[in-house]
């Protein structure tokens, strides 16, 4: 089954209840929060405090993924927060082994991710220690982005590369996915699908992630 994971990035911050319980309610059970520094990325989003305020939302998986260039000076906070997952990227993360071990330590899933240009290899030998490979189909940053098609053979590459271990994990992909992109992701090996906009953005939260869920699971 492949999971669609709504992203609040493209939540209305007013009423975020309501829109996240929107998407619980037809059976959203991963929600996807961004946390960007303005240093990493060019955008600045928000911190623990929000992951603090979605654990009191809803008892459903929270996925952090955290665009920061120290993520380690922040693990224990998002952990204290209510964190299930916290997803760092490799291109700010010299010692990747040490990072994921901090997490798993906190007792949350950890997850490793890859921009547009970084290679499949960066995750090759960290497999057996994470839970998640998240390979970003937009350059992170901003929500609605265009998906960026070349990044499909990768992700068919970490799915075989993940295969060859014998474990079990998620490939997660993130940015641009929506009714038209889903199709694709999947049949590159992707089963974790970041959606922002095109749940949150749609005018009907619920009709929308079912649209998705339903395209992806075809
Ligand atoms: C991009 C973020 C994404 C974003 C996806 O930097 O990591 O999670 O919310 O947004 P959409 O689905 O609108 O492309
Ligand atoms: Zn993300």
């Amino acid at each position: 089954m492949v999971i669609i994971a709504p992203s609040i990035l493209a939540a209305d911050f007013s009423c975020l209840r309501d829109q996240v319980q929107a998407a619980e309610i037809v059976g959203a059970h991963w929600f996807h929060v961004d946390i960007m520094d303005g240093h990493f990325v060019p955008n600045l989003t928000f911190g623990p405090h929000i992951v603090e305020a979605m654990r009191k939302i809803t008892s459903k998986q929270l996925d952090v993924h955290l665009m920061i260039n120290n993520p380690d000076d922040h693990l224990a906070a998002f952990a204290k927060a209510g964190a299930n997952r916290i997803t760092v990227h490799a291109e700010v993360t010299p010692h990747l082994h040490k990072t994921i071990s901090s997490i798993r330590e906190l007792g949350v899933k950890p997850g490793v991710a890859l921009n547009p240009a970084t290679s499949a290899s960066a995750i090759e030998e960290i497999i057996p220690d994470i839970d998640l490979v998240l390979a970003m189909t937009v350059n992170p940053g901003f929500g609605g982005q265009l998906l960026i098609q070349n990044v499909m053979p990768k992700v068919s590459r970490i799915r075989a590369m993940i295969a060859s271990t014998g474990r079990q994990l998620h490939v997660q992909v993130d940015g641009g996915v929506d009714v038209d992109t889903v199709a694709m992701v999947v049949d590159a090996g992707a089963d974790v699908l970041v959606a922002g906009s095109s749940v949150f953005g749609a005018p009907d939260i619920g009709e929308a992630y079912l649209a998705l869920e339903r395209t992806a699971n075809f």
